[in-house]
Order: structure tokens, then sequence, then C-alpha cells
């Protein structure tokens, strides 16, 4: 971020019953019909073992939520609220991504409202994703890090996600921004696919607190940006440079990209054990997706919620034993 980009980061504008409705009634249809880029295989070896100690690891305390608060059980719990920059992929993993990401540009949906473009679903159009997040690798690799059993999230939709972040075309256009907001997701991994000297502005920035003190203060947090004392910069410099953010619960945007290309890879997972925690909202999915899709992706969500088991057989899941993560 330079000193002269523009930091403004709008609060999403994502609260109107009415706005909702409009957007759910409008949205939906596929969009990536001619994806037809020959992507490398996946393999298990693209799964990062080895890690330099994270930057930032912060509990839910440290964002000012108490022990009852927050998600878990007494066997289980589950405290995380952010950790990284940690490697997912490999160096070679994570450029296969990359052109992936690259690939499906021309098919990403322009949508302003939280990213200006963006492709839901990636896990049905690429056979990679798709590979990857059913692997019994990489799900203990995200399970370990957060440190509860993870697996695919039966709200498809919403689970593989790019967002592409581009400057304005013209030059009396505002950047687009990302807004703050919070995600239906718990458990949220963003990888980035561009190395930060890429592009300028682009900063993945969050709030370190309480969601009513944001809301209480959010005009001047939205103000300041990354200059307010409690909002903080995710330190991504890499391709495969990535963060978890427990998103339901902590606010955070992106700066408006200002020069170059910004693209992120955002995997939201799901705890079968803790299914019932799910913070996922019909209406927070339902403008994206269509009214129809949508209540179709409930019953299924709900169904994975009920019996888990079930889902994962049905799915092709791997089940992970709580054990195996200690
Ligand atoms: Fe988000």
């Amino acid at each position: 971020m330079t000193a002269s980009a523009p930091e403004e980061t709008r609060v999403a504008a994502i609260t109107t019953g009415l706005d909702r409705l409009k957007r759910s009634l409008r949205a939906g249809g596929r969009t990536a019909a001619d994806y037809r880029f020959r992507e490398p295989e996946w393999s298990s070896e693209l799964v990062a073992q080895t890690d330099t100690h994270p930057a930032i690891t912060a509990t839910m305390a440290d964002f000012g939520y108490l022990p009852h608060e927050c998600h878990g059980r007494s066997d289980l719990p589950d405290s995380l609220a952010m950790t990284g920059p940690v490697a997912l992929l490999t160096p070679a993993g994570a450029q296969a991504l990359r052109q992936i990401g690259q690939a499906l540009k021309d098919s990403a949906v322009h949508n302003d409202y939280v990213v200006s473009h963006r492709i839901r679903d990636v896990e049905t159009l690429s056979p990679f994703v798709h590979a990857m997040v059913r692997d019994k690798t990489f799900l203990h690799r995200v399970s370990t890090l957060v440190g509860v059993p993870l697996i695919p999230h039966p709200l498809r939709d919403a689970g593989v996600q790019i967002n592409y972040y581009d400057p304005p075309t013209a030059v009396a256009q505002a950047a687009p921004v990302a807004k703050w907001h919070r995600d239906g997701m718990n458990y949220v991994f963003t990888m980035t696919l561009s190395d930060h000297d890429e592009h300028e502005g682009g900063d993945y920035i969050y709030y370190q607190g309480r969601p009513e003190e944001f809301d209480a203060h959010r005009a001047e947090i939205t103000t300041a940006g990354s200059r307010h004392p409690d909002v903080r910069t995710a330190p991504f410099r890499h391709v495969g440079d990535t963060m978890f953010t427990r998103g339901s619960r902590v606010y955070h945007a992106v700066t408006p990209v200002t020069r170059g290309h910004r693209i992120t890879f955002a995997v939201s997972l799901f705890c079968p054990l803790l299914g019932k925690q799910d913070e996922n909202r019909f209406w927070h999915s339902a403008p994206d997706d269509g009214l129809l899709r949508t209540i179709n992706n409930w019953r299924l969500l709900h169904q994975a919620i009920r019996r888990p088991g079930a889902y994962c057989r049905r799915e092709a899941i791997p089940v992970l034993p709580v054990p195996s993560l200690r």
C-alpha cells in the first residue's frame, strides 16, 4: 500500500431486506460452461508439509471473545481466530492454482456485493480444485492448522471462490473495493495467487476486536482503514501465502487495487463434529446464488449437519479421526 493510494473500504451494504430479496431473484446461472483450460493434474505431493512460524496467530480471546462465545465443545476446543501466512501448497502447487485462477478470469462475474469480480463453486469447474479439497493430505494439513477436523463445505457454491481485483478502467472511476464484512463461513483459508509486487493496494485488512465494537465505530474505522489502531494488515507477500480467518467472527476488507492485478483463492471448510455451530445464514447466500439454488443448498447443508457421515460417504470425502490432529 503506498501512502498516496486511496484506502477507503466501504462497509458492505448487505443488510437491507429488500435489496437482498431483489438480488436473490436476479442471481444464479452458470457462467463458465466453456472453461477448457488444460489443468495440471492434482497430486497429494503438492500439499506443503513444512512451515516457518507464522507471523500472526491470534485466538478468539485476542479479538475480545469470551470462552462461552467461542465455537467448539468441551472435548474439542476451537478457539483459533487467525493464523498466517502459512503455505497449504508447495510452490509448484501454488503456481498450478495460479494458472487455473488466471484461466478462469474470463468467466468471473461482476459482483459489487463484496468484491468486484468473482467465481463461486470453483470445485465444480476445476478438477484440480475438486481433487484438492477432497485429498486426505490436504484436509489433514488444514485440520492440523486449525485444530479441528475439516472437510469441504456442503454449501458448495460458497465453498471455493476465486476473487479478482483490478484497478479502475477509467480515470474518473473509483477503484473497486471489497467492503468491510464478515463471512458466513467459520473456517476460511485465503490464498493469494499474486505476488504483492504485482499490484498496489489490494491489502487484506481486518479489525482486531468484537463485531459490536466495529459496528459502533464503523464510520471511523472505515475512514481510517489500516491507520486505525485496531486494524491490522495480513502480510501476504508471495503466491501461495495463505491466511486462516474465522470469517464469520472477524470483520475484514480489501483495500482498492490501484495498479496491477490481484487474485485470491478462498476455500471455506466445515467441521463435521461442530456442524450445528455453522454460522451461514440463508439470506447471506441467496443474493449471490439465487433463491431456488439457495433453497437446495440449504437442504444439503442441513442433511450434512444431521448426518455428516452420510455426507462424507456420498461426496467421497475422507473422514479424519480427531486424534490424528494431535
Ligand atoms: Fe470475506
